[in-house]
């Protein structure tokens, strides 16, 4: 049990004790929902607010507390202090840190890690690229959001299927492939891969304004592909392998994978009866020749399912994809990663979904999130190219390597540690905000060793590796009393509190709360490293500074494995 609970039933208990009849009182599980840690650690460490008493009571907050407090007995577990109608707790610092240890080291790697999501299914549709365009720094968020979900997900326990839902439909395709007839070359697709076809499309349009059959010849082209004609497959999958061919550099700088690639396309021939089961509902209505879900009573504009010729559109596919995660996965949930300019799409689709019946359209998520700028200047370049994400991180691990060039010139494999700085500060600055919000992301501070940055982190988890190194075997019995100065106990309620912030950021979808927790501790550690000599002394309590070291290494290792952050030991 940790901490908290203890706490929490021990309170539950005394609330019994003292009032045995009286109903409407919270248990031990309420309570510790209740308890909240005051933002001055000199209230105390937790601190229950009795108003939450006083209905079923019929008491002042003031007068209970004061009651709970004089019937405490646990000096052992928390020494307690009316204050406000809070029943205020001290722990007991060496008892605390005991606990905190003995979780913390027989967790080991495992600490936070949980089994609540067994036999769950976690569905994440992330990165979902578009062919043929591409891969700019606008699909930074979405593929990192979603790669430390899944991270997170496992780790508490659930099955995750990542999914790269790839954009790989649509008319523009036939116009890319009648333009690469009349004016590519082969050598020229594969050397320059989505540059080449962007040319070929770009060149479409100009000529298409002169001379507008060109738009017939495209939209034939696009009729082949839908036929199934071998030559126009041909042509475009292999433009779909030179698109992923790209991607699959970035996505392996990323250290981010998938489970499944099913993309738009994926869907052609699985539309038909989900079309079919929206018309045997009565949900179809014809709209100036089109065929739509009327959504009139949610207040949204209605869902387009097939347009006046016939073809099917983004929405159709993302219902018939909802339907065939369902069925192929059985998921608990299906989150969508992306930007919140789609909100809108999202709820239609899952308010189609309900109204087709499924029960489980509630299980649909859309985990959106703001906009990406560099330096102030929204994804653009100044020659108005948007910046390639794979740009962006050749530049970070520059950077870092002349910044890791200057500080550490000894460093043994610098070419590697540049690389993991690199992406680190990149990664690290995509999540260090609340996601909804948008993100300018600029060099000195994402590289900033001093600042609230993932080089910052990185360095404080080499720093704990180094102590570590020199600490060598260590053989002494630790006595955890040595572990009761406040900057180690900060430390510890740190570290006590990471199981839960996994949590708390798997049910709001917000890795930046992993992010928060394992900076908060870098700082606490920085700070007892400034104030204690870990390796001096007696040797009972250096084994016990030791192992709260080692702790503090552990899960700053996780959490940046949780976010998608390589953790060097040497920097
Ligand atoms: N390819 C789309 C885009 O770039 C994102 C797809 C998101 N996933 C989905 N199931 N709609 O805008």
């Amino acid at each position: 049990m940790d901490t908290m609970s203890q706490i929490a039933a021990l309170a539950a208990e005394c609330i019994k004790n003292l009032w045995p009849d009286a109903e409407g009182l919270p248990g031990a599980e309420d309570l510790r929902g209740l308890l909240a840690v005051p933002p001055d650690p000199a209230l105390g460490d937790y601190a229950f607010p009795c108003f939450r008493l006083a209905k079923p009571l019929r008491m002042a907050p003031p007068k209970i507390a004061e009651a709970l407090c004089g019937a405490w007995t646990r000096e052992d577990v928390a020494s307690v202090k009316p204050v406000n109608g809070y029943m205020n707790f001290f722990l007991n610092r060496a008892n605390f840190a005991a606990e905190t240890m003995v979780a913390l080291q027989a967790q080991g790697d495992r600490f936070g890690s949980s089994d609540i999501g067994k036999g769950k299914t976690i569905c994440l549709d992330y990165s979902s690229i578009n062919i043929a365009k591409r891969f700019h720094i606008g699909h930074l968020s979405t593929t990192m959001i979603g790669h430390s979900l899944k991270r997170i997900f496992d780790f508490l326990g659930y099955e995750t299927v990542g999914i790269n839902h790839l954009g790989d439909w649509g008319t523009q395709f036939g116009k890319m492939i009648c333009a690469y007839k009349l004016w590519g070359s082969k050598e020229e697709v594969e050397r320059d891969g989505v540059d080449a076809m962007t040319r070929l499309y770009v060149r479409f349009h100009e000529e298409a304004e002169k001379d507008p059959s060109l738009e017939d010849q495209g939209r034939a082209w696009f009729k082949k592909i839908e036929d199934g004609d071998p030559e126009a497959m041909e042509i475009f999958t292999w433009f779909k392998e030179v698109t992923l061919r790209d991607a699959a550099k970035v996505y392996e700088q990323l250290g981010v994978t998938f489970d499944s690639y099913a993309g738009e396309s994926f869907y052609n021939d699985k539309m038909e009866p989900v079309i079919q089961e929206l018309r045997d509902k009565h949900l179809l209505t014809q709209s100036e020749g089109a065929w739509v879900v009327d959504l009139s009573e949610d207040n949204m504009p209605p869902c387009l399912i097939l347009k006046s010729d016939g073809a099917t559109i983004y929405a159709t596919r993302d219902i018939t994809a909802a339907i065939y995660r369902q069925n192929t996965y059985h998921f608990d949930k299906c989150l969508y990663v992306v930007a919140y300019q789609q909100d809108l799409h999202f709820r239609q689709v899952f308010r189609v979904l309900e109204k087709m019946g499924y029960p489980w359209a509630k299980d649909c998520v859309h985990v959106s999130f703001g906009m990406v700028s560099l330096e102030g200047a929204a994804l653009k370049t100044r020659t108005g190219n948007v910046v390639l994400l794979e740009d962006l991180l050749d530049q970070a691990v520059a950077k870092a390597r002349e910044i890791i060039e200057d500080k550490s010139p000894n460093l043994e494999n610098k070419e590697e540690v540049a690389r993991q700085v690199g992406i680190g500060a990149v990664v690290y600055a995509d999540l260090s905000n609340n996601r909804i919000k948008d993100i300018d992301f600029r060099w000195d501070r994402a590289l900033n060793f001093d600042g609230e940055s993932g080089p910052y982190v990185q360095y404080t988890h080499a720093r704990a590796c180094s102590v570590l190194r020199k600490a060598g075997d260590v053989s002494a019995e630790p006595d955890w009393s040595a572990l009761t100065d406040d900057e180690a106990q900060s430390l510890l309620r740190l570290l006590s509190r990471f199981p839960d912030v996994i949590r708390e950021a798997a049910d709001k979808y917000e890795p930046s709360m992993v992010t928060r927790a394992v900076t908060d501790i870098a700082q606490a550690f920085n700070k007892y490293y400034y104030e204690h000599r870990i390796l001096d002394g007696e040797p009972a309590q250096a084994a016990a500074r030791i192992a709260l070291t080692d702790a503090v290494r552990r899960v700053i290792k996780t959490g940046l494995y949780l976010i998608g952050v390589e953790a060097p030991e040497k920097m």
